[in-house]
């Protein structure tokens, strides 16, 4: 963990975020992962943090925005968070999930919310250590456009 810096991700990341993003669960080749992070790197409610190690190479990513809508005040959600297999269990996801907290804090929200697939192995516990409290289960559902 000595050799970990906390970052905001620029372009020159879009390769290693979507090597990580395989990772995650969510294939997805260098060309799309360039034009969405341009995109939200243009954002004021979004922020993606990257952790890199001693060689500068990309070893985790989280992607937080604030959700603002009818029903709660802001909160701050976590749209993704992935750290390099080869680089997990070295307290990288926690200090990601500090930067969280305080990112949601400056940007006026109540709360840190994350959405994680029952079927990820060892997440939930993770977010538990934290101080995180599983609030409900729901289903997940999407109808593609033509
Ligand atoms: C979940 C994930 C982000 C955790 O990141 P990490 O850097 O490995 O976690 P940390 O080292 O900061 O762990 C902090 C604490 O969380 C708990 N924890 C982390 N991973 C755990 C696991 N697999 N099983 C049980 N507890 C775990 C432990 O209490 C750990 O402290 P300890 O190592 O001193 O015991 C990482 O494993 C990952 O990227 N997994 C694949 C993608 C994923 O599931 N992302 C979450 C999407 S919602």
């Amino acid at each position: 963990m000595s050799d970990i810096t906390i970052r905001l991700a620029t372009l020159d990341d879009a390769s290693q975020l979507a090597w990580l993003a395989a990772q995650l669960g969510y294939p997805t080749t260098e060309a799309d992962m360039a034009w969405r992070l341009a995109e939200l790197l243009q954002q004021a409610n979004d922020a993606i943090w990257v952790a890199t190690g001693g060689q500068g190479d990309v070893v985790a990513w989280m992607h937080l925005y604030v959700d603002r809508n009818l029903l709660t005040n802001p909160v701050a959600m976590v749209g993704g968070l992935v750290v390099d297999s080869a680089h997990r269990r070295q307290g990288i996801g926690r200090i990601l999930m500090l930067h969280a907290e305080v990112w949601g804090r400056a940007h006026g929200c109540e709360a840190v919310y994350i959405k994680s697939n029952v079927t990820r192995e060892g997440a939930r516990e993770f977010y538990e250590s934290l101080g995180y409290t599983v609030i409900k289960t729901q289903y997940a559902l999407l109808k593609e456009l033509e």
